[in-house]
């Protein structure tokens, strides 16, 4: 397999009001080049918290992500940020976009902050979800399934070697939740990018290629 993320011993313990509660508890897993894969598990057993930490939103307690090549165990803030623009596009249950910008400008930002030239591609990308004629909307005009999709256009702009997704059919009614699996499949097949998708549901999972299952902090199959 030609890996482009990978986890090694990967622990996260949380401390709050003089509690630990551990999340994970030695993960090792990797994905290659182009995989799509679903990883399932009930509540509460460290799913989003192993997507931050592949997606260097968070630092481990012990382990170590290594991403594109880079063993990022000890590298500054700043160049974390640096990597995790350059490979990861992030799709969250709660869809985060701006309010105040309209669709096309929610597209268009990761772009900006990367420095990239902006162009065509934000229209690009929403005609790929299928908003291309809803593109100048704000975010409250649009149904909550049509915000997923520009949020999933947002985390694929910069066109990332890696797309996470922390159960992004969270929040949608069925028909919207296998609208936006079907583009995320579509998405996938055409781009080449490997997807790392949370979810507990089953259908969802399933249109991975390889399913993992987690549990109090592990993997239990792989
Ligand atoms: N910021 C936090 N502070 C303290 N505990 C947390 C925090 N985030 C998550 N946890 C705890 O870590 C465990 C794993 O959480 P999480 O990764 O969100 O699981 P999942 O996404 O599978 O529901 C849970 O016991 C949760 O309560
Ligand atoms: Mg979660």
């Amino acid at each position: 397999m030609n890996t482009i993320l990978e986890t090694r011993g990967l622990t996260k313990v949380y401390r709050a009001d003089g509690v630990a509660t551990p999340a994970l508890r030695g993960v090792d897993f990797a994905v290659g080049r182009g995989e799509f894969v679903s990883i399932m598990g009930p509540s509460g057993c460290g799913k989003s918290t192993l997507l931050y930490l592949m997606g260097l939103l968070a630092t481990p307690t012990d382990g170590t992500v290594i991403l594109a090549g880079t063993d990022t165990r000890g590298v500054s803030d700043g160049e974390r940020t640096r990597l995790r623009r350059a490979h990861i596009g992030f799709v969250f249950q709660r869809f985060n976009l701006l309010p105040t910008l309209s669709a096309q400008d929610n597209v268009a930002l990761p772009r900006r902050l990367r420095g990239m030239a902006v162009g065509d591609a934000p229209r690009e990308m929403l005609r790929a979800v299928g908003l291309e004629d809803k593109r100048r909307r704000r975010p409250n005009q649009l149904s909550v399934g049509e915000q997923q999709r520009v949020a999933i256009a947002r985390a694929l702009v910069t066109r990332p070697a890696v797309l996470l997704a922390d159960e992004p059919t969270g929040n949608l009614d069925s028909t919207s939740s296998g609208r936006v699996m079907d583009l995320v499949s579509r998405l996938h097949a055409e781009s080449g990018q490997a997807v790392v998708l949370v979810s507990h549901n089953e259908q969802v999972a399933a249109r991975a290629h390889r399913l993992v299952r987690m549990c109090d902090g592990r993997l239990i199959t792989e």
